[in-house]
């Protein structure tokens, strides 16, 4: 059964396609009382993930919209959107979701959507960051949260956070330290956006209201060094 949903919490929808830690994150911030969103929806483009037994466990609606069960991927697309509608949405955030998203999914959304990416974009969008971080020699390695617009991993970062590369790293231990900061910068991105403290400009920048009122100290929730 689903839980009780509380009024005046923006409500958001997670994509997923496996495992869905980061959906659980955002899941448990939004059971905090003073937490602006909360979780009510999660759709995953695979059945029998782990991400929809967690949502499930916690009393979200949690529905397997799989690509081969539709003809194209405009058709799959529509599927997912008219699920999204009849939640009745503020947000979508993507958390693992590995499927591109067209241009008018994108539009539909424009401003709504986040994403958030394991490396220090603009290096490394797209697939294999970690191993590419380590190849290419990097010393420090992270993730970033950003506003989804057409571009695959383009659009205007909000937040990052950044790791060291040790000696000895191989992909699957930086993938874990770059996942533990996931954890803990996702769900403050997504309560800056829910509380109205940054959002996405028509130019596609993204504008904080301490920037606009000449704060000169940013919020620290733009940045995590660990
Ligand atoms: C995360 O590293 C995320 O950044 C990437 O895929 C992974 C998903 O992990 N896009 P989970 O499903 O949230 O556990």
């Amino acid at each position: 059964m689903n839980k009780v949903e509380h009024p005046g919490k923006k409500r958001v929808g997670v994509l997923i396609s496996g495992t869905g830690s980061n959906m659980k994150m955002l899941a448990q911030a939004g059971q905090e009382d003073d937490y602006p969103a909360e979780v009510c929806l999660v759709i995953s483009d695979k059945r029998d993930v782990k991400g929809l037994q967690t949502a499930q466990d916690m009393g979200i609606k949690a529905l397997a919209i799989p690509k081969k069960d539709y003809a194209s991927k405009a058709d799959h697309e529509s599927a997912i959107l008219a699920a999204l509608d009849e939640a009745n949405l503020d947000y979508v955030c993507l958390a693992g979701f590995m499927r591109i998203l067209s241009g008018d999914f994108i539009k539909k959304w424009s401003g709504k959507l986040i994403n958030i990416h394991p490396s220090l974009l603009p290096l490394f969008p797209g697939l294999h960051t970690h191993d590419r971080a380590i190849e290419a020699g990097c010393k420090v390695h992270g993730c970033s949260v950003h506003f989804v617009t057409e571009g695959m991993d383009e659009g205007p970062i909000i937040a990052q956070a950044v790791v060291p590369v040790l000696p000895g790293d191989d992909a699957d231990s930086l993938a874990g330290r770059v996942l533990k900061t996931e954890h803990i910068l996702y769900p403050q991105v997504l309560k800056q956006l829910a509380s109205g403290h940054v959002r996405m400009t028509e130019d596609e920048k993204a504008e904080f209201s301490e920037d606009l009122i000449g704060e000169d100290k940013p919020d620290q929730s733009r940045y995590l060094i660990s």
